[in-house]
C-alpha cells in the first residue's frame, strides 16, 4: 500500500490533497498534530469523508511531530477522535505504557501501529525492538536514520529475521530513499508518500512512488536496478529507466542508492540480487577494480558507468563515450568536426578525449591545472595547454567541449571559457545538463554556433545502458527528459 501523509492545517486542505493524489494512494495518514487546534475537533468525522482507510496519528514533538499536549491530554484527544468511528489504524508510540488508547482502539475494531522513531541513527537492538513492538501492537513501525550502506543492509535484514511480522520499516533521510521505494522488499506493509512537500526527511512523493517507481507493483520477480553515487538524488537516470521498463512491460525498478563505499554497495547489490546498476560520481574509477569482466572502453578510459550481473560476476561497460559521440557523430562523418578543444581534465573529460581520439578528431585539452591536462594528453597522445591561453584557439577549432564541472547548478553563472570569442562556425557542446542552457552555451548561441546539449548526451548514454540492462532497445518515441 502507498500511504499519503496528510499534513495540511485544515480538514478541507487535506481533502483537497487527497483528491489530487487519489490515483496514487491506497491509504492515508491523518496527522492530527499538524491540524490547527480548532480543526482537530472535526477530525473524528474525517474517515466518513473519504473512501480509503485512514491511519490516525498524533505525533509528539520529540518524535518529529507538533503535538505538545501533556501525555494524558494527548491520549484523550486520540481516543475522542477515534470514537468518531471509521479509522483503520491508530499510531501509538513505543514508550506509551498506558493501554487505554490501545483498548479503545481494539474495542472499535481499529488496528494498532506501535511506532519507534530515531532521528539520529539506528538502535543497536533493532531486531528485538521490532519483535517487541509487534508483540504489543498489530503492526510494528520503525522509522530510523541510516547513515551508510551498512545501515541500509541492517534494515533489509530485519525482514530476513522477522519475515512474518507485520511491519513498516523506514529509513529516513537521503540514505533511506531506497527503503521507501523498495518497501515490499523490506517486508513493510506500506510506504509513506508525500504530496510533493516532504513531511519527514527523504520522503518521496506519492505520485513518484506510484507512477515513476511503481513501488506497489514490486514482487518477487521484479528485477532491481539502480544508480550508485554520492550525491545521487539529483540524478535523472530513474526518470530515463523506469518509464522505459514500463513502456516495454519489463518487470523491473530502478532506484537511487546513496553510497559511502563501492565495496559495501556491492555487498548490498548481492544481497538484493541487483541485475545491474549505473555508476556516477565519485565511484566511476573505483568500481573498476571490483569487476570480473570489463570492456575495452573501460580499460582504456579507466572508468565505468554501467555494471551488469553476468554469471558469478559483475561486468562493466562505459556508455558515456557513446552518449557523448552520438549527438556529434554526423558532423564528424561529414568532416565538419576534425579538431576540438576539450575544456577540463577530470573524469568526464577522460571519456570525451578518448572518444574523440577514436574518431580521429585532433584534440587539445585545456585545463586550469596544467599538469592534469599534461597527464591526460600524454595518456592519449593529444595536445594540451593552460586554460589561460584559451584565446589563442579562437577561430582555430571546429568543436569546443565544456567538460569541467562549472556551469552546473548551483554555479550556473560561471563559464570557464569566459574570455573565449566564438567565431560562430564552431559546434559548442556542454556536458552539463542542469541547466540546459549554460552560460557557455548562451555565449556560443549568441555568436551563431551549433549547440549540443548535455541532456542529449545523458539520454543517449542512458539508452545504451538500458540495452545492457534489459537486452531490449530503449522504446522509440519515449523522450522522458524533454
Ligand atoms: P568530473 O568527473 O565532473 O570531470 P573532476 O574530475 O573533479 O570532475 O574534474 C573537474 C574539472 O573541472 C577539472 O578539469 C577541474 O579543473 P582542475 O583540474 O584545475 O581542478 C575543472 N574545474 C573545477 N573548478 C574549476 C574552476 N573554478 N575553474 C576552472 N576549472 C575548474
Amino acid at each position: 500500500m502507498i500511504c499519503l501523509t496528510l499534513s495540511g492545517p485544515t480538514i478541507e486542505d487535506n481533502l483537497l490533497d487527497l483528491e489530487a493524489n487519489k490515483d496514487f494512494v491506497d491509504i492515508c495518514e491523518l496527522r492530527l498534530d499538524l491540524l490547527n487546534p480548532e480543526e482537530q475537533a472535526k477530525a473524528s468525522t474525517f474517515p466518513s469523508l473519504v473512501n480509503i482507510p485512514v491511519i490516525l496519528t498524533l505525533r509528539r514533538v520529540s518524535d518529529g511531530g507538533k503535538c505538545n499536549l501533556q501525555e494524558k491530554a494527548r491520549r484523550s484527544l486520540l481516543m475522542e477522535t477515534l470514537k468518531g468511528g471509521g479509522f483503520s489504524y491508530v499510531d501509538i508510540e513505543d514508550d506509551v505504557k498506558k493501554s487505554d488508547v490501545e483498548e479503545c482502539a481494539h474495542s472499535l475494531g481499529v488496528k494498532v501501529i506501535r511506532s519507534f522513531h530515531d532521528f539520529e541513527g539506528i538502535p543497536a537492538d533493532i531486531f528485538s525492538k521490532v519483535h517487541s513492538l509487534s508483540s504489543r501492537g498489530d503492526v510494528a513501525k520503525i522509522a530510523v536514520t541510516p547513515h551508510s550502506i551498512a545501515d541500509i543492509m541492517t534494515l533489509f535484514r530485519v525482514n530476513e529475521e522477522l519475515k512474518d511480522t507485520p511491519k513498516i520499516i523506514i529509513g529516513m533521510g537521503q540514505w533511506g530513499v531506497c527503503t521507501r521505494i523498495l518497501y515490499k522488499k523490506m517486508g513493510s506493509i506500506l510506504t509513506f508518500g508525500s504530496n510533493g512537500v516532504a513531511v519527514a526527511p527523504g520522503m518521496v512523493s506519492a505520485r513518484d512512488l506510484k507512477l515513476l517507481y511503481r513501488a506497489d507493483r514490486i514482487n518477487d520477480n521484479t528485477g532491481i536496478y539502480g544508480i550508485v553515487g554520492n550525491p545521487v538524488m539529483h540524478s535523472l537516470s530513474p526518470q530515463i529507466h523506469n518509464p522505459g521498463f514500463h513502456r516495454i512491460n519489463y518487470n523491473a525498478v530502478y532506484v537511487p542508492f546513496l553510497s559511502d563505499s563501492i565495496r559495501s554497495f556491492l555487498t548490498l547489490a548481492e544481497m538484493l540480487r541487483l541485475r545491474g546498476f549505473s555508476v556516477t560520481v565519485p565511484f566511476k574509477v573505483d568500481v573498476v577494480r571490483f569487476l570480473g569482466n570489463i570492456t575495452r572502453e573501460v580499460k582504456q578510459i579507466g572508468s565505468c558507468n554501467t555494471v551488469v550481473r553476468v554469471p558469478n560476476m559483475w561486468k562493466g561497460t562505459n556508455t558515456d563515450f557513446y552518449g557523448f559521440l552520438n549527438p556529434i557523430e554526423k558532423e564528424i562523418e561529414d568532416g565538419r568536426i576534425t579538431s576540438a578543444l576539450v575544456l577540463g581534465a577530470g573524469g568526464a573529460a577522460k571519456a570525451i578525449v578518448w572518444a574523440l581520439k577514436m574518431r580521429s578528431v585532433k584534440v587539445t585539452i585545456l585545463n586550469r591545472t596544467v599538469s592534469k591536462a599534461e597527464d591526460m594528453a600524454k595518456l592519449y597522445g593529444v595536445a594540451y595547454d593552460s586554460m589561460d591561453n584559451i584565446k589563442n584557439y579562437e577561430g582555430k577549432v571546429d568543436l569546443v567541449v565544456q567538460a569541467t564541472s562549472l556551469g552546473l547548478y548551483p554555479n550556473e553563472d560561471v563559464n570557464p571559457a569566459e574570455d573565449f570569442e566564438f567565431s560562430g562556425k564552431e559546434v559548442a557542446y556542454d556536458i552539463v545538463y542542469a541547466p540546459k542552457y549554460t552560460k557557455f552555451l548562451r555565449a556560443a548561441e549568441k555568436a551563431g554556433c551549433t549547440l549540443k546539449f548535455g541532456i542529449d548526451m545523458l539520454m543517449e548514454q542512458g539508452k545504451l545502458q538500458f540495452e545492457s540492462f534489459t537486452g531490449y532497445h530503449y522504446p522509440k518515441n519515449l523522450d522522458p527528459l524533454s
